[in-house]
């Protein structure tokens, strides 16, 4: 490589901003795409979201290392699919009770058979005003054990209490009434 070569690493959906530098720019560029720190994905129905919550899993495990819980933050409007993803995952681990939304109740609690995790714990945030809310409800002591797979809808109710370290996933509606996925990993 010589100094007329520039490197530009980018996230994945980026793409308009590189078109941009390309066509005011003479250089010679090379696009490195962190693929694998943003999954951008599409999901048609909740079967796919299956799919794409098993592939999630397993990415997970295949990484766990930490010394506290497993935190996942769903983000997403209303009807996103922030609970359907959270149900294929109970569906993968399972779990034989009915995984409601728990917007009323807050936080939801299911015991695992699992060689890793031993609870999953779903959350949402949607009706917590501040992180203190969610302090009361014993979260430092959930989020700091390894055996604790969570899962909180609403975590951007939450920014002070959500750990530094916690998987991301963001859903959006799509035109077609289909459901995008950008999955953010540790
Ligand atoms: N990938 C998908 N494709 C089509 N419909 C979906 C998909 N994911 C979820 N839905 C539907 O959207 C509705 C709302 O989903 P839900 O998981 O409760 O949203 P949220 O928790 O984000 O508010 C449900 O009726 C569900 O069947
Ligand atoms: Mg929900």
């Amino acid at each position: 490589m010589t100094d007329q070569h520039l490197v530009i690493l980018v996230e994945e959906d980026s793409d308009k901003l590189i078109e941009i530098a390309l066509e005011n720019s003479g250089a010679i560029f090379f696009v490195l795409k962190l693929k694998y720190m943003i999954n951008k994905i599409v999901s048609k129905s909740q079967k796919e979201t299956e799919k794409i919550a098993k592939e999630f899993l397993e990415k997970i495990l295949g990484s766990k290392v930490s010394k506290s819980a497993c935190v996942v933050g769903l983000s997403g409007d209303l009807g996103t699919g922030k609970t359907t993803f959270t149900q294929a995952i109970s569906k993968i681990l399972k779990i034989k009770r009915k995984v409601n939304s728990p917007t009323f109740v807050i936080m939801k609690r299911y015991s695992l058979k699992h060689k890793i995790f031993k609870n999953m714990f779903h959350l949402d945030a949607y009706r917590l005003k501040n992180a203190q809310e969610l302090l009361n409800l014993g979260w430092k002591e959930i989020i700091s054990n390894p055996e604790h797979l969570v899962f909180i809808e609403w975590p951007e109710n939450v920014k002070k209490a959500m750990p530094k370290k916690h998987h991301k996933i963001s859903i959006k509606h799509t035109k077609e009434g289909h459901r995008s996925f950008k999955i953010k990993h540790i």
